[in-house]
């Protein structure tokens, strides 16, 4: 690793500007905001709890939403100052502004081991436009910063990549170095046989990671919506499955290259098709797809079926390294789970190591109860495929280089 980790920094006594990506799901129920997911919260006490022990004063900058560069209510982040209250077991003060004499106030006052969180950053119109006079008046509310926020990493917004310029030192948070460890660095020379399965509806989110990773892959299994795409490039017959109809050259493209490249590039061999893509809506299990048979007219593909899930099930069980990323069917409707939980489960039982690429997997990782079983789960969303793809993210680059 060439940047700067919180554990080179000299904390104790310094005002220590963390930005973290507290941006979770959340409902109002009676109205109250409810946090309904707070893993990216949870999964950033190691580097707070750290910085208290050590007599840090940690500053806490987040974005929550999208409000557009001015306040918003609905936006506010004071109901996850409480809920961190409530985790760490200690007060922690709210700023109700990001910048200016509320926060210099609150800070004026903290003492070693105290945490203050910042009002979202993104109510301020400088955050996304990456301003520097926003920037530096940030960063003059701390000595050092510590960048812990990965699923934040990809943008290049004033608390990710502008304050690092304004501060002595600049580090990754222990989150940020483990995503980057199991995401970058793991699977650089990855234990073979390595296996990614890639789901979600579209060829065209995922082209990126498909070509980086048909460097080092041994297999890759497609499922989801984008494999209707990869059906039709081939000339199956996939009803009135969602399709990108203008990817077709692309997706033969990439069966072109996998060939090239002696990857292993499965499609579902069968599915299970429906006529209306809604709750109660039944479905049935397709016969094997072939240039003849696919997915009946009127119907849609809405999950793998049986033959592809013993098909993959068989493949997960060999391998040793495994990558998930996107769901194989429409998970969230329950009778078209089936093949995304059977998944889930088979990466459980797999002794390999298992990494959740982030975004809607993890979410069906969640909802079938397997979180623990998986040796790595990621909390970005975009930021985990493009770190897949080998982009360079903006706010790890502009991080303290190791001397
Ligand atoms: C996310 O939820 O993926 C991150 O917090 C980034 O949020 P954004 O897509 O609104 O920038």
């Amino acid at each position: 690793m060439t940047k700067l980790t919180l554990r080179e920094l000299e904390v104790r006594g310094q005002r220590v500007l963390v930005r973290v990506d507290f941006n979770v799901p959340t409902e109002e129920r009676d109205g109250q905001i409810v946090i309904t997911d707070d893993t990216r919260i949870r999964e950033s006490l190691p580097t707070i709890n750290y910085l208290r022990e050590e007599g840090a004063k940690a500053i806490l900058m987040a974005h929550f939403g999208r409000p557009k560069g001015k306040p918003v209510g609905k936006y506010s982040l004071r109901p996850v100052a409480d809920y961190l209250h409530t985790l760490l077991d200690r007060p922690v003060a709210f700023s109700h502004d990001t910048i200016g004499n509320i926060p210099e106030e609150i800070i004026a006052h903290m003492n070693e081991g105290d945490v203050t969180l910042l009002e979202n950053v993104r109510f301020h119109p400088g955050e996304e436009a990456n301003d520097p006079v926003f920037a530096e008046s940030l960063a003059g509310l701390g000595d050092l910063y510590v960048n812990d926020a990965f699923g934040a990493a990809h943008r290049a917004h004033a608390s990710t990549a502008g304050v690092p310029r304004f501060v002595k030192q600049a580090a990754m948070g222990f989150l940020m170095e483990k995503e980057i460890q199991y995401l970058s660095h793991e699977l650089a020379t990855p234990a073979k046989p390595f296996l990614v399965i890639l789901g979600g509806s579209k060829v065209s989110d995922k082209i990126g990671v498909i070509k980086a990773l048909m460097e080092k892959a041994d297999t890759i299994l497609i499922g989801g919506a984008m494999a209707n795409t990869f059906w039709k490039a081939q000339g199956v017959p996939i009803g009135s499955s969602r399709v990108e109809a203008d990817k077709l050259d692309l997706a033969r493209e990439i069966l072109d290259l996998a060939k090239k490249k002696k990857v292993r590039f499965l499609l579902p061999v069968d599915a299970v098709e429906t006529q209306k893509v809604e709750p109660g809506s039944p479905g049935r299990n397709t016969s094997r797809v072939s240039l003849a048979h696919g997915i009946t007219d009127g119907w849609q593909a809405v999950d793998i079926g049986h033959a592809t899930i013993s098909l993959y099930e068989d493949e997960i069980a060999r391998a040793k390294t495994i990558l998930w990323n996107g769901p194989v069917g429409v998970f969230e409707i329950p009778a078209f789970a089936t093949g995304t939980i059977a998944i889930a489960e088979a990466l459980a039982r797999s002794k390999a190591t298992t990494i959740i690429g982030g975004g809607d997997s993890v979410t069906a990782v969640k909802q079938a109860g397997l979180a623990d079983k998986m040796t790595f789960i990621s909390t970005g969303g975009g930021a985990s495929l493009e770190l897949l793809e080998g982009k360079e993210l903006p706010g790890i680059a502009a991080l303290s280089d190791r001397l």
